[in-house]
């Protein structure tokens, strides 16, 4: 693990992400899933009855984290030919910034392609600065200034009644915010994109995971994290490495037909209720097996954490300890048709890392899904 002392200046501040957007073939029914499943809410809405005549949005909050779900109303859209490309996937990495046109200018100056000049939308509620950048595959960084709306989403969007009943947890809700998202790239390509974060927005180096790291007997990847300087939007990268068999970053990048966002981890304060309502509303998440709770060596390494160990095995939960602290976090499978985009429940516990020590055993799971699949 690397990592780089803070930078004299900063030429690219961010606040935070501000929203994961996502194109998807059924959006009323993807919100009714992240609403029942994923206990996010339903906040705000567009579509043919608010004046958007060839697309509907779902806006959905959980705590801090928001996505909003784009479906095509119509052939012929933007996001139906993207539906039709890539499957349900994510389109934008939408980040908060303080000062949209500085950000803007100063990624274009050191050479991001502009998607979208710095515009302003407007509304009853206020006013929302805007501009467009791209990174890997099709997906984009859409830069958000909304410190002077009050709005549910955006202009153009009206408040949204939630679908269902707020989980009965702490809150009413199992997320708190969005930990990190990971890209899948080509081989070959991970360096350059980590050069991209470095340049264009100044983020630092902030672990990687080269070599013998994140091997299995099969097959492997590679993976570095960029991550702003306050460490509120991290972004980890993964390509393939060559192996034996097919590396599972190989296989979404088929599926996916190229470059894309492989998962989205989300903070939990509870990961152990969130995972029993989710598996009981249907989510399915990758297996481990009792041989990974029972082994001494992981006994001794993980020391005390919150939770009986038997309560972690009996969910699948997997446990990481670095000198900061310790974390624990587990994966769905891939929640759409194709076997691309997942996600992760996270809690961390004063650790910073990304659950290396647990690499192996995801990596083998993650490969029997594959093998399942006949794409091993
Ligand atoms: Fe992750």
């Amino acid at each position: 693990m690397k990592s780089e002392s803070s930078r004299m200046r900063d030429n690219f501040p961010v606040n935070g992400m501000d929203a994961v957007v996502f194109a998807v073939g059924n959006a009323k029914q993807a919100a009714h899933y992240y609403s029942s499943a994923f206990g996010m809410k339903l906040v705000a809405y567009r579509g043919p009855e608010t004046g958007s005549r060839d697309e509907v949005s779902y806006v959905l909050t959980s705590g801090g984290a928001r996505f909003e779900l784009r479906g095509a109303v119509r052939a012929g859209t933007g996001v139906s030919r993207h539906v039709a490309e890539h499957g349900d996937g994510v389109i934008d990495l939408a980040i908060d910034v303080p000062d949209v046109e500085a950000a803007y200018s100063y990624a274009i100056s050191q050479g991001a392609k502009g998607l979208a000049e710095p515009y302003t939308v407007e509304d009853e509620h206020g006013k929302v600065v805007m501009a467009a950048i791209a990174t890997y595959g099709e997906t984009r960084h859409t830069l958000v200034d909304r410190s002077n709306y009050s709005g549910p989403y955006l202009p153009g969007f009206v408040a949204a009644e939630p679908i269902v009943a707020a989980p009965a947890v702490k809150n009413g809700r199992f997320f708190q915010a969005v930990d990190h998202c990971v890209g899948n790239v080509e081989l070959g390509k991970m360096d350059e994109w980590v050069e991209f974060y470095k340049r264009v927005m100044g983020f630092t180096n902030m672990a990687e995971f080269v070599g013998d790291d994140i091997a299995t007997e099969y097959s492997a990847l590679m993976s570095k994290v960029v991550a702003d300087g306050t460490r509120k939007v991290k972004f980890p990268l993964n390509e393939p490495a060559v192996s034996r068999k097919k590396s599972q970053i190989d296989e979404y990048l088929e599926f996916y037909g190229g470059p894309g966002v492989q998962h989205v981890a989300l903070a939990t304060n509870d990961i152990l209720s969130a995972v029993d309502h989710m598996r009981a509303a249907g989510v399915e998440f990758l297996d481990t097996p009792d041989s990974y709770y029972d082994d001494p060596e992981l006994r001794a390494r993980i020391g005390e954490v919150r939770a009986p160990i038997e309560e972690l095995k009996k969910r699948k939960i997997l446990v990481d300890r670095d000198e900061d602290g310790y974390l624990l976090q587990i994966f769905t499978k891939p929640v759409q048709d194709r076997p691309t985009v997942f996600f992760e429940l996270i809690e961390r516990h004063g650790s910073l890392g990304f659950g290396k020590g647990n690499f192996k055993a995801l990596f083998e799971a993650i490969e029997r899904e594959q093998d399942r699949r006949g794409n091993l």
